[in-house]
């Protein structure tokens, strides 16, 4: 069984093909970066635009360079939601045409689910029988927590089985990335500048500058970023500074205060719920200080951390939505109803359950 994944769902435009037996196949990327860096953020117009020139011809190069044809694929699975619907719908009307065309079954995905499953991407032969596997060595025993952690999204998400989610906390306001994102650009990174801003903060002097850890004093698990943006936007703006050190000096204090607000939701979650394995998923997920806090964490607890075996599963990409595709696939969850559905907003805990 093999599924054509597409993800269209903010500004990567990911096409990949992953295989029920040799795993992933192929996984192709474009990224809109450049284009939305002028405006220091993603236009929604201009990201649909740029996903409507790039799709077919990324679809094209897959199947060329795998020596697939149409017929080789048995299901088309590709991101409905959440994202923007400009976007979304691009990949929901080739991904229909296709199915049509091809005369095989669609599968829509969850963006979020795409990400919790990345993980799992070296996988060769995806089976759940007793856990979810990052590789041959690391396995995670259901249930685990997830902390989803992208430019859109900040949520910690307890995972009983796969498509069994429960919300215990998210953002009420900015998500992680997104902050790390528009402090980049303060601080004069190019967009998205979340991975820039870290390597930054690598030459600042820790302690420097601290800011506030934003509800870390609030029983639950929520978050938010605002404020801590708006503190680190002030000192930014009133010191209108070009020397390098204070810069890496600012990045190095905010990045410590969002991972560790990070880290101690994550910890409150574990205890919360005596669960002692975590996955982190996402574009921040990629950030090595937040790896290395949660790995001391999860350490002094006996407990593991898991997370996408390559940074390139932790952004956006077409190989999740395949992945996720064939789960669902052989869950018999695909269907045929080809009206181009999406959903900007829709929530992990409404999916269908699947059962293996
Ligand atoms: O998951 P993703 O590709 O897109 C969404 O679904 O939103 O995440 C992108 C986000 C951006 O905000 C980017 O700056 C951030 O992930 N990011 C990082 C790092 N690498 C990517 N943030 C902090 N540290 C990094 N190393
Ligand atoms: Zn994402």
């Amino acid at each position: 069984m093999r599924v054509l994944g597409i993800e269209t769902s903010c500004d990567e435009t990911g096409v990949a093909v992953y295989d029920q037996n040799e795993g992933l196949l192929i996984n192709k990327i474009y990224s809109q970066s450049l284009l939305h860096s002028h405006y220091g953020g993603v236009v929604p117009e201009l990201a649909a635009r740029d996903h409507t020139l790039r799709i077919i011809p990324l679809i094209v190069s897959a199947l060329r360079e795998t020596g697939l044809t149409s017929s080789d694929i048995n299901g088309i699975a590709y991101t409905a939601g959440p994202g923007l619907i400009g976007s979304l719908l691009v990949g929901s009307a080739v991904a229909c045409a296709l199915a049509y065309a091809w005369n095989i079954p669609i599968i829509d995905i969850h963006h979020m689910e795409a990400h919790l499953l990345a993980p799992m991407l070296n996988q060769k032969n995806i089976s759940f029988d007793s856990g979810f596997y990052s590789n041959c060595t690391d396995v995670i025993k259901f249930p685990f927590i997830a902390l989803l952690v992208s430019g859109g999204h900040t949520q910690l998400v307890m995972v009983k089985k796969i498509g069994e989610y429960k919300i215990l906390g998210e953002s009420i306001d900015d998500a992680v990335g997104e902050v790390f994102d528009k402090i980049a650009v303060l601080l004069g990174l190019q967009y998205p500048g979340g991975a820039a801003l870290s390597v930054m903060a690598r030459n600042g002097i820790k302690g420097r500058y601290i800011f506030p850890k934003p509800m870390i004093h609030k029983p639950g698990l929520n978050f938010s970023f605002s404020g801590l943006k708006t503190a680190v936007s002030r000192v930014i703006l009133s010191l209108k500074t070009n020397d390098n050190q204070v810069k890496a000096d600012i990045a190095c204090g905010f990045e410590c205060a969002a991972i560790e607000t990070l880290t101690i939701k994550c910890y409150r979650a574990l205890k919360q719920t005596q669960i002692k394995n975590l996955v982190i998923s996402g574009g921040v997920s990629a950030n090595l200080v937040l790896r290395s806090y949660l790995s001391n964490m999860l350490e002094s607890m006996q407990g593991t951390l898991l997370y996408p075996p390559k940074l390139e599963f932790c952004t956006d990409n077409g190989a999740m939505v395949a992945c996720a595709g064939l789960i669902r696939l052989k869950s018999g969850l695909a269907h045929t109803n080809l009206s181009i559905l999406v959903k900007p907003r829709w929530s992990l805990e409404s999916l269908p359950k699947v059962e293996i």
